[in-house]
Formats: structure tokens, sequence, C-alpha cells
């Protein structure tokens, strides 16, 4: 009984019959962010009405048209005195060195020269002013780039392997198919009032580095019968509600790409039951109410002909594509580099843009916050890597400062109710010193609150912030600890199995947790490990408490 409870909550458990849609009257009644998108149109607010927004003073300025420059990738700063985050799109991660360079020019003049690489490949910036923001905007088009999307309900950014068109193992180059479909989506009217965010990711990499998993609709490249194309998934997100996504069970040719990921936008933003609750908005959750058998039919009505079938494929194994390795041109290299919490400065960008542009190479931005260089001459790569150092970028550092992610959160995300990137740094210099080169590849996943940015459900351990009951060394910040997820061939959405944890105590949970691993295994990954263990020894290795688990240890 209590075991269905659980999975239900995770997406699994028996389907519930589909209550009638609710009419257009009843959601503009209950949802005044439908009404607001009703009322007032987003996709001409840069042309008709940003010259006149960014001459006023930003408290004059009616919240709902703060809501509304989302759309534009621009977010409230904490605290909320006039100056945003602004998010800008790069598909796949694929910045050619002018664009890097547009990205450092702006965050030197008008971010104080900081910037940020996100999760789902983009650059963040923060200390933004409005008045400033037609000329920004200027300056990122003629740099090839927008922001439109960044945020709001609409496609955002288009992931895809940072190596596509280098990666030695790639099936075909899906460059061109990321490249239309950013075209063609980002800022689309048609496209521009969608129940809430969507997620596209589209890649050919082996590895499945860009975690299809975890995206709404996930384009999965393939050979089949001798034809280059994708198998696809649907439904994965995090969040608060995390699901992995399911298999569509097709093969759609690299032609008739866009037109089916066009249909299972068309099906989720006419079906007005994900209109009604932003809470339950998500294609993720059209998914579990229908299931991806009778969406394929749906989406074959549209197309009007039946889809070839095909599993999707499994990733060959995760990875983070850091390290120095020959691409699939013969000569050329592409290196990783490492970028802690993925924290760099605008200097920094314009020195590896003008370093890049020397060998006529790119940067591409992975989801792990760090980016890799490609394109190096073989004779150039130790020299190149000494101009990194250079930079202040230490590319055989620890392996743990590429895989360790953590959130926005403190001191810009209005929702952090914790440390984050800060904290994270802290346990990496932590873990760093007390486990060196016994700890690999591990991946540590910190959010500063529920909303999943930096994929907590699915680190080898997650850490969400939350609020201890009582002040633990002078502060109430705590973190939960999400123990058994994973990506890749162990993809699966951890479990809050040792909650609130005070900030001063984690890292000797982290080293309860690490050690025992390490002491024990016989070759088993950190999540086996998770799995083979009890969630009481868990939490007693983390806490050092034994007794019966408490009510809130497991997910209810
Ligand atoms: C309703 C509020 C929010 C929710 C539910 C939410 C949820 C998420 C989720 C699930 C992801 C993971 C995407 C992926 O890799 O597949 C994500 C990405 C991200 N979020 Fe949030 N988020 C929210 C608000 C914010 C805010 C306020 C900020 C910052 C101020 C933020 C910053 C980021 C960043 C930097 C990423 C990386 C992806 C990107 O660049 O688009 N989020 N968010
Ligand atoms: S996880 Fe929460 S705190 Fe962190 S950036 Fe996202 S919304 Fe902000």
């Amino acid at each position: 009984m209590a075991e269905n409870t659980v999975d239900r909550k995770y997406g699994g458990g028996e389907r519930k019959p589909l209550g009638p849609a609710p009419t257009w009257e009843q959601v503009l009644q209950r949802n005044s962010i439908e009404r607001l998108k009703r009322e007032k149109p987003l996709h001409t607010l840069l042309s008709d009405e940003l010259d006149e927004l960014s001459t006023r003073h930003y408290l004059e300025i009616p919240e709902e048209d703060i809501v509304r420059l989302k759309w534009y990738g621009l977010y409230h700063d904490k605290p909320k005195v006039g100056t945003f985050m602004l998010r800008i799109k790069i598909p796949a991660g694929l910045l050619p060195p002018e664009s890097l360079r547009t990205i450092g020019e702006i965050s030197n003049t008008y971010g104080e020269g900081y910037a940020e690489l996100s999760t789902r490949q983009n650059v963040q910036l923060h200390f933004i002013t409005l008045p400033k923001l037609p000329e920004i905007l200027d300056k990122l088009t003629a740099g090839g780039l927008t922001t439109a999307g960044g945020c709001g309900d609409t496609t955002r950014n288009i992931t895809g392997c940072p190596l596509e068109g280098v990666l030695a193992t790639e099936a075909f180059d899906c460059t061109p198919v990321v490249e239309e479909a950013a075209t063609f989506f980002f800022g689309n009217p048609e496209y521009f009032d969608l129940p809430r965010k969507q997620k596209f990711t589209i890649s050919t990499c082996p590895h499945q580095c860009d975690m299809p998993e975890i995206n709404c609709v996930s384009l999965i490249g393939v050979i089949h019968e001798g034809r280059e194309g994708f198998a696809m998934k649907i439904g994965g997100g995090l969040s608060t509600v995390p699901r992995m996504a399911r298999d569509l069970g097709v093969f759609v040719t690299r032609e008739e790409a866009i037109e089916v990921m066009r249909a299972l936008l068309d099906e989720w933003k006419s079906d007005t039951r994900y209109r009604l609750s932003r809470v339950k908005a998500r294609m993720k959750f059209m998914v579990d109410d229908y299931g991806p058998e009778a969406i394929r039919e749906k989406v074959e009505a549209r197309l009007g002909r039946k889809l070839e079938s095909l599993p999707a494929p499994a990733s060959i194994g995760f990875t983070d594509h850091m390290g120095v390795h020959e691409q699939k041109q013969r000569g050329f290299f592409h290196i990783g580099v490492p970028v802690p919490v993925g924290i760099v400065n605008g200097r920094q960008l314009v020195e590896v843009a003008d370093l890049v542009q020397e060998f006529d190479g790119d940067v591409r931005l992975t989801k792990q916050q760090n980016f890799v260089i490609t394109g190096v001459p073989e004779a150039r790569l130790d020299e190149v890597k000494e101009r990194l150092g250079g930079f202040g970028f230490d590319i055989d550092g620890h392996p743990l400062h590429a895989t360790a992610i953590a959130c926005t959160g403190e001191p810009h995300c209005n929702f952090s109710v914790t440390e984050t990137k800060t904290k994270m740094q802290e346990l990496l210099e932590h873990l760093e010193q007390k486990w060196g080169d016994r700890l690999g590849n591990f991946k540590l996943n910190l959010d500063g609150c529920p909303h999943a940015c930096s994929l907590h459900w699915v680190g080898d351990i997650g850490l969400m912030g939350t609020t201890a009951r009582e002040t633990v060394d002078g502060t109430r910040q705590a973190y939960d600890l999400f123990l058994r997820g994973g990506v890749g061939p162990e993809q699966a959405v951890g479990r809050p199995l040792v909650r609130r944890v005070p900030t001063s105590r984690v890292p000797q949970a982290l080293d309860g947790l690490i050690g025992a691993w390490l002491d024990e295994r016989m070759d088993e990954t950190f999540r086996d490990f998770a799995i083979r263990k009890t969630d009481e020894e868990l939490k007693e290795l983390a806490t050092g408490q034994t007794g019966t688990i408490s009510k809130e240890g497991v997910p209810a």
C-alpha cells in the first residue's frame, strides 16, 4: 500500500481516468498568468514596449510587466531592487569566439564582470538594469545571440552534446537540426504562449550526456536502417515533481524532426487541462495522464501518417566530456575546462575568445557548468593548456571541480533558502582534502530550494537547501540529502533519505557516506552502494544516529 503511494508520487502506479477538459473561461478565471498572457501580447513586448519601459524607474513598472520580461530571459535578482538576471540562450552550448567575446564584454560593462555557466548550457549575467537593456539586447543580436524564451512559458534553450560535429563516436553531426530548431522555435509567436516552460534536447552523443531522461522532449540520434534520425523520449523533468522521460517508441528522420516536435507542442498547448493550474501544467503531466502510446497516436493523427517504430537506445555510459581527446577531425583536439560551480568573469570570457579565435576553434558549454574548447591543433595543445591556466582555469584539477554543480541560489535567486555555489566551493575544498584521488568523478548536485535547477534528484548525492527546526552553529540553514538518483545507464530519481542536516554538519555527513562506500566497495558505483544499504544504514552513516528512521526521512 505504502509502496504504491510512493510509486504514484514518482510517476508510477495506475493511470487515473481523465476528467473533462476545462473551458477557456474556467482557465482564465483560475489562472492569473493565463489571463496576463491573453490580455497583453508577449511577442511584441520588445518591439512595442521596451523603449518606453526602460525609461521608467523599476518601481513604476507594474509587476505584471516584470513577469512578462521573463519571456526575454530576465528574472529579478535578489533583493528586488531593480537589477536583473539575464539568461542568454546558447543552443547545444555552441559558442563561436565572437559570441563569447560579446558576452564577456557585456558582463564587464553592465554585469559587474560576473557570469555563470548554467546547467542548460546558457550563460547568465546578473546586475542588469532596465535602462541599459535595449543596448545590451542590440549588442547580443549583433553577436548572434538571443535571450528570447530564456525564461517564461515557451521553448527554453535547446540543449545537446557540447561536442556535436567533433565527437569521434557520435552517430552523425546533428548541429544543423539544432540550429534549425532554435531558429524556428526561439521567439516564434506560435510557441510563445505554451502552458509552461518547455525543454527540448537534441543530440547524437552515444553517452547521452545531454540527459534526455530529464527533458520534456528528447531527440536521441541514431542511424536506423542506414538513415540518420532520432528515437524520442517525452515527459521528463525535475523541479518539485520529478519524472524520468518515457519512450515514445518512434524513429523520425532528421528531416521530420521539427514537424514531430511541433506536433507534440501543438497537442500539449491546445489541451486546456494543462492550463488550469501552473503546478500541473508541464508536459510530463500530460505524459502521466495519457501515457506515451496514446500521445504517439495523437501526434500521428496530427501528422496524418504513422511514424516508424523504434525503441530509444540506452546511454553507453555517462560522461561530462572533460579531458583532452582527439576529434573526429584527425590532428585536432578538444580540451575540457572545469569551471568550479560555473562562475567565470568577463575578462576570462574575452581572453578565452581571443585564444580560440587564433586557431579557428569554438567554445562549447556543458551541462555541468564547464566548457570545452574544440579545434585545438595537436602542436598547440601544451601551449593552449598553459594559457588557459594563466587565465585562471585549472585543467588538471581534482575531477570534482568538473562534476559538482550548484544552482544560482544565494546571493542572486529569490527562492533560495541556503547558500549554494559558496557552500559547494566549501564542500569541494573539504572533499578534495579529505579524499584526494580516491574520489573521482563523483556527482554532487546542490540546490538552494526544491526547484532543482541543479538537478539534486539525480546526483550521486543531491543536496537541497531547507530550514532546520532549530539553530545550529548560529544558523538554521540545512540540506536534505538525496540518494539513489542517477543519469545515463543509472537513471533514476533519488530519494530524500537524510533530512535537514545542519549546514555545518554537511561535510561530516558526506564523509560518512563516501567513506563507507570507498572502504566497502567492490567495484560498485555509489548508487549501487546506496541501493545495497537500507535507508536506516544510510541515515546512520550520514548522521551517526541509530534508531528507527523518522517519518520525515522516507518519501511520503
Ligand atoms: C518556478 C521557479 C523555478 C523552477 C520550477 C525551476 C526549475 C528548474 C529546473 C528543473 C531546472 C533544470 C533544467 C534541466 O537541466 O533540465 C532549472 C534550470 C535552471 N534554473 Fe531554474 N527554476 C525556477 C526558477 C529559477 C530562478 C529564479 C533562477 C535564477 C535566478 C533559476 C536558475 C536556473 C538555472 C541557471 C538553470 C540552468 C538552466 C538554464 O540555464 O536554463 N531558476 N530550473
Ligand atoms: S534551485 Fe531554487 S534557489 Fe536554486 S536557482 Fe533554482 S529556484 Fe533558485
